[in-house]
């Protein structure tokens, strides 16, 4: 399963909203149908959100390819525009179309066919080097994962929402590869159900013991089921390791500190934003009312009522134990580890 690649100058990728029924991909060359897949979650999770920007930047710009210089770089800032705009909050998206600029940046003086090129290497780049970041900080996380663990998780962090085994995803599956004898239990993700529908599809094929549990469950399965261990995905990290994350996962947070167990975050470093002091400086999507009246065509709510749908919260930092990354495990004081940790 891949659930992005660049092929012939296409994009092909898996509709997550057709999932766990089917396996269903999409092949485009239209940036515009890649656009609305990110807006409507078919293509979604932080790391992939930035890979799928990438080859967007060429989808918009392979027009140009035999035209002049400066054709291309108007189409190179009119198609980041539109991918910009998809998702506010993801900070990968935003790195990803950052480091697409500095190929043009870095090449003033080649041709168009040149720069499309290096673009497309860039692209292909982001992807596997996504991959790798997935195997270290699954190998680097696996570590913090004590044998016959009880893990809880939120929202889909796999193979779905990167370019690799996934971050928390990742850990969990190389703790199940070292033989950890551990067990999941999934929250279902209100409202899209990324839990019940993604996680617990990637949980199952992997053949990793789990447990699907609704979203209120979650504080009861830490005391009952004696739970070990949190951990989630990030979807932007300030500077003071404040992390927004799915909607639900503060919620998390502050559970596992009631209960004196570990809240772990695992995520790239190109997850985090210097740029920004503190969560609160962190945009939050906020989505259509829809999907918590009906999202999955059955209406649960009356005509016109008031809904507040953030897609992510924050996590403030003092709830946070570590923050797993590829390059290693990050701990308070964040604010001096995190800047050291991006530097590296
Ligand atoms: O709205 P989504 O499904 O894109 O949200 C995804 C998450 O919140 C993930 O936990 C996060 O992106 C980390 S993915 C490795």
């Amino acid at each position: 399963m891949k659930s992005i690649e660049w092929r012939n100058n296409t994009v092909r990728f898996l509709d997550q909203t057709e999932l766990p029924l089917r396996e269903a991909y999409v092949e485009t060359s239209d940036l515009s149908v890649l656009a609305d897949a990110i807006i409507r979650l078919k293509v979604r999770g932080a790391p992939l959100l930035g890979i799928a920007a990438a080859y967007g930047i060429l989808l918009g710009i392979q027009s140009a390819k035999n035209s002049s210089k400066e054709a291309m770089q108007l189409l190179f800032e009119e198609s980041a525009r539109r991918i910009a705009a998809t998702r506010p909050t993801a900070k990968n998206l935003f790195w990803a179309l950052e480091r697409m600029r500095n190929v043009l940046r870095l090449n003033p003086r080649e041709n168009a066919l040149t720069l499309f090129e290096k673009l497309e290497a860039e692209a292909v780049a982001i992807h596997k080097e996504d991959r790798v970041m997935c195997d270290q900080i699954g190998s680097i996380g696996a570590e913090l994962i004590p044998p016959g663990a009880k893990i809880l998780t939120h929202c889909n962090t796999g193979a779905l929402a990167t370019g690799g085994i996934g971050t928390a995803f990742g850990v969990i599956q190389t703790a199940h590869m070292m033989n950890r004898k551990i067990h999941v239990y999934a929250d279902e993700t209100r409202p899209l159900l990324q839990g019940a529908r993604l996680t617990m599809w990637e949980l199952k094929n992997a053949g990793i013991p789990a447990t699907l549990i609704t979203d209120n469950t979650a504080a009861w399965t830490v005391k009952s089921k004696k739970i070990d261990l949190i951990i989630v995905g990030a979807d932007r990290i300030a500077a003071n390791g404040d992390s927004a994350n799915k909607i639900g996962t503060y919620n998390l947070a502050l559970v596992a500190k009631a209960h004196g167990i570990p809240f772990y975050i695992a995520a790239p470093t190109s997850t985090i934003d210097c740029s920004l002091q503190h969560g609160g400086e962190i945009p939050i999507e906020e989505r259509s009312v829809d999907e918590v009246i009906g999202a999955f065509g059955k209406q649960m709510a009356p005509d016109g009522v008031n809904v507040y749908n953030p897609a992510f919260d924050v996590t403030p930092n003092e709830l946070i134990s570590a923050i797993i990354t590829e390059k290693g495990i990050i701990r308070a004081p964040y604010v001096r580890t995190i800047a050291e940790a991006v530097k590296q």
